[in-house]
């Protein structure tokens, strides 16, 4: 098969390198792709929400598949638009993809169908926010309404913040949406869940723990994501029945009911308490870098799982996973998530790298054959085994190797699953 991977970031390099694994694949196009996918694939270097130049490439060359990475696209309609043009594509719906870019919409299917999520309101104006204030305790969260590049939910821990946060939003703050939902704090672990969706079925793919904050013991600004590890230890076999009979089956058939039936990876960030889980938030795509531990731990074709999602079979494949685990650390530019520079990075192909290491290039460019960060996220340093302890080790190892003056990475990713942290 032809193949066109959309995104540029980690996950889609963990993705082009399953596909480059397959032996279903004959060529593989990356739009626009990165530095590491540009070793496996063609990139093609335009924007991707340039639908019209994206369908004639389809065309051109030929393509077969059209998988969509990130949610930019999906929430764009980019599935809707290759749809209507009769090329087979893999991803929700624009109507499906307001799952992850409208809280609003998110929160009133959760509250239809009573699927357990914090207590909420969705604010217009000043008014709406005083009134849910009057009722709720501190800490609340404020949450943009549209989608905010991971720079839309605030914790607030006073009115003050409360009030100063949700003004900057209604003034237009994030050019998606003016709206913005205001929620009750849950504590607990969170822990993300991951599906692939067809129109007749679903099927596990994958369970999660991202690091959010930039800064060790979880300090600082969210991030897009500075380390994750595969799986999640918290979901046991009871809990991933909750999930799936309070969470995941009411969301389907809501969206079912609005003859839109969701298709592509679902990701379901949750909280846990008490072996219970609240739903946080849905994202329309893999995690990243959550897709950069999982997919390692993947023991069946991507490409074979892929066709059958397309086809509406997932419920005749099997999927295995391999009975190890995973973990990566992001090497970022100094500086992310405020502003930074992109630098030359050191020349990494001559690397010696175990069969257990795996570099994912997220941020990455080359000119002239050289090696240049391009984003914030630079590097996923990814190794799988089986101990966490271990497979860290190994990773500090490597960027140590690396050595990248301009970087800087957090130490003690996965330090819920490594006791005795040294
Ligand atoms: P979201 O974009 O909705 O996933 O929010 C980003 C992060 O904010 C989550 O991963 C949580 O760490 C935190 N968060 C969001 N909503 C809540 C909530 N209601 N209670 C506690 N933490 C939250
Ligand atoms: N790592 C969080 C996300 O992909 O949204």
């Amino acid at each position: 098969m032809n193949i066109a991977l959309i995104g540029s970031g980690g996950r889609e390099h963990a993705i082009c390198q399953k596909l480059y694994e397959s032996p279903l694949t004959k060529n593989i196009y990356c739009i626009p792709g990165n530095a590491g996918t540009e070793k496996i694939a063609k990139n093609l270097n335009f924007d991707p929400l340039n639908f019209k130049k994206l369908l004639i490439a389809v065309r051109f060359y030929k393509i077969d598949l059209v998988i969509i990475g990130p949610e930019l696209p999906l929430t764009k309609g980019i599935v809707d638009f290759l749809q209507t043009n009769n090329i087979n594509v893999f991803g929700p719906n624009k109507y499906a993809a307001k799952l992850e870019g409208s809280k609003a919409f998110m929160k009133n299917i959760c509250k239809k169908f009573k699927i357990p999520t914090a207590a909420f309101k969705i604010c217009k104006n000043k008014t709406d926010v005083k009134k849910f204030l009057i009722n709720n305790k501190l800490p609340i969260v404020v949450k943009a309404d549209g989608l905010a590049a991971g720079k839309g939910v605030v914790i607030c821990k006073t009115y003050k913040e409360v009030e100063k946060f949700s003004n900057e939003i209604f003034k237009g703050k994030f050019k998606s949406s003016k709206k913005l939902v205001l929620e009750e704090f849950l504590s607990g672990e969170e822990a993300s869940y991951f599906l692939i969706v067809d129109k007749k079925s679903f099927a596990f793919f994958g369970s999660a723990q991202d690091h959010k904050r930039v800064g060790e013991n979880e300090k600082g600004p969210n991030t897009g994501g500075m380390g994750a590890y595969s799986p999640a230890p918290i979901i046991n076999k009871d809990l991933e029945k909750k999930i799936i009979q309070r969470i995941i089956e009411p969301t389907l058939k809501a969206l079912k009911s609005k003859n839109n039936p969701y298709t592509g990876f679902l990701y379901a960030g949750l909280m846990i308490k008490n072996n219970n889980p609240y739903l946080i938030e849905y994202n329309v795509r893999m995690g990243d870098p959550e897709c950069q531990v999982i997919l390692p731990r993947l023991d069946t074709d991507l490409v074979k799982i892929l066709k059958a999602a397309t086809d509406n079979q997932i419920n005749k494949i099997k999927i295995n996973w391999k009975n190890k685990k995973c973990m990566t650390t992001v090497l970022c530019s100094r500086g992310y998530p405020g502003s930074y520079k992109n630098s030359q990075l050191p020349n990494i192909d001559n690397l010696k790298l175990s069969k257990n290491s795996f570099i994912f290039h997220a941020g990455t460019k080359l000119k002239n054959n050289l090696l240049f960060s391009n984003g914030g996220r630079v590097l996923n340093i990814t190794e799988i085994g089986n101990n966490f302890s271990k497979i860290r080790k190994n990773i500090l190892n490597n960027i140590k190797k690396i050595n990248w003056k301009k970087g800087f990475f957090r130490k003690d990713i996965g330090w819920r699953v490594i006791k005795n942290i040294k």
